[in-house]
């Protein structure tokens, strides 16, 4: 099994940068729209027969140090001062959207990303999940995903306890790698007793669920390094483990620059700690879920893509598909009612839009039925290896063979590669094909164009 998802000679062949569709249409895509806009898309979203739930993802852009291969949006500063108007800005926004809203719809998750969200003072935290409380109907706690990232460097076992009576019951924890050399050569120095000490806290308090980052590719990470960093990992016991391939565009984030091109593992060396990757965790009993997510088979996660209820949006993957996904803080994205909407990604008109009394968008995507249709295929792909070309003709009220005529004609030479099966009726990924289950989907990405692609993405791998 492990020997099929891994098959170096097609990895290599089919190594090119592609989108890692968290949506469809994919982020840059994504033109300047307005707040008028996006309102009428919550209304006509209010107007459904039954509208969606909701999940609320709130972005808290702080991070007291830089971490060398940092790609996320953030701002790094020591003084806590900053977060003061920020937290400000927060709540006025919440009250903004709160308003829009019917006040039936009920809120199922909550995600706090970032940066790092436990920059903020514990009174801060307990502000933010006040208000929103106040401005959004809750679903009961136990039937609801809260969820925080947290830096464990920056936390305690007593932020740990606080952070459960405020309901929130999975955790997310950054830890890149624990091999010491890595860590410095990355400007993160995190010992694997801080880690495990977070790690025993949240079962102590009761949370249901943790993950924990990986990234691999990092600057002096070799195949026996990673391979002795996954062993403790396993032996810490996470639900989830999230082992991201290192993207590394020094041109687009210019932290990136402080790490060493000499540095960097081979591409040869790469594939191999893939490879090793998925033969140790699967032997370990984690389920590959797909892109760069491994879960325990009891995990929802897991659980979710058997039982076909798996969804993808912009924090990956996620039990809560049928929900609106209303983002707040700067460069924080949201789906009201199908379409996009981007905050500002940077603080100042971010800050400013909402001193305005204004909700801070700065662009979106409203899709139309082929984006619909498209978003679909794309989705059931990443999420389930399998698409039902038959139920995309009932629900889009298309012939799928004259459609996708096109697609399904350059989907010729992956059947002949062994990626995916195709008759009349599915298109199904094999093992083969799961590592590029991406390449797989941008077969029906109508929007990818090759020069802007290698500005934009990562490689497949
Ligand atoms: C917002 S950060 C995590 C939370 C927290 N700030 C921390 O570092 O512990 C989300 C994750 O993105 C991943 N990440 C950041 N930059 C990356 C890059 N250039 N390539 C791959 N993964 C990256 C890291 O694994 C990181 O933990
Ligand atoms: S990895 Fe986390 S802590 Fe490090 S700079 Fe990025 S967001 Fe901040």
């Amino acid at each position: 099994m492990q020997d099929q998802l891994f098959n170096e000679e097609l990895i290599k062949r089919y190594d090119v940068p592609v989108p890692r569709y968290t949506s469809y249409p994919t982020a840059p895509q994504f033109y300047s729209i307005d707040q008028s806009q996006y309102r009428r898309w919550v209304r006509l979203s209010n107007q459904d027969e039954s509208p969606n739930p909701l999940s609320l993802y709130i972005h808290i852009p702080f991070c007291s140090t830089v971490c060398y291969y940092c790609a996320c949006t953030k701002i790094i500063t020591k003084n806590r001062k900053h977060a003061i108007p920020y937290v400000q800005n927060l709540l006025a926004e919440m009250r903004l959207l709160g308003s829009l809203f019917n006040e039936g719809r009920q809120v199922k998750q909550i995600h706090f990303g970032g940066g790092t969200p436990t920059f903020l003072q514990q009174e801060q935290m307990l502000q933010l999940i006040t208000a929103m409380k106040e401005f959004f109907l809750f679903c009961p706690d136990q039937d609801g995903e809260y969820s925080i990232e947290l830096d464990p460097r920056q936390v305690d076992v007593d932020d740990i306890d606080f952070l459960r009576t405020l309901g929130f019951n999975r955790l997310s924890l950054g830890v890149q790698d624990v091999d010491q050399r890595v860590q410095a050569a990355v400007n993160r120095i995190q010992p694997l007793t801080k880690t495990r000490e977070i790690l025993d806290a949240a079962q102590t308090y009761g949370f249901k669920s943790t993950n924990l980052d990986l990234i691999y590719g990092l600057p002096l990470q070799t195949l026996d390094s990673f391979s002795a960093t996954l062993d403790k990992i396993i032996d810490l016991g996470p639900d989830r483990l999230s082992i991201f391939n290192y993207a590394h565009l020094p041109q687009r984030f210019k932290v990136q620059r402080q790490i060493k091109q000499s540095d960097l593992p081979s591409a040869q060396s790469k594939l191999d700690m893939l490879r090793m990757i998925i033969e140790k965790l699967c032997d370990a009993g984690y389920v590959f879920i797909g892109m760069d997510h491994f879960a325990r088979p009891d995990d929802s996660l897991a659980k979710a893509q058997e039982n076909g209820g798996l969804h993808r949006n912009f924090q990956g993957y996620s039990t809560y598909g049928n929900c609106d996904l209303i983002g707040m803080g700067m460069s924080s994205i949201g789906q009201v009612g199908g379409n996009y909407v981007q905050n500002h990604r940077q603080l100042k008109p971010y800050q400013n839009a909402i001193t305005g009394n204004e909700l801070p968008v700065a662009r979106g995507f409203e899709l139309k039925t082929d984006d619909q249709l498209r978003r679909t295929i794309i989705r059931e792909l990443m999420c389930h290896f399998y698409l039902s070309t038959r139920s995309i003709e009932r629900k889009f009220k298309v012939e799928f063979k004259r459609y996708f005529a096109p697609e399904l004609q350059a989907l010729r030479y992956m059947v002949d590669d062994g990626l995916i099966q195709l008759d009349d009726a599915e298109i199904r990924v094999q093992n083969a094909g799961r590592l590029l289950v991406r390449n797989i989907c941008s077969v029906f990405d109508r929007y990818l164009d090759a020069p802007k692609i290698q500005q934009n993405y990562s490689s497949a791998i």
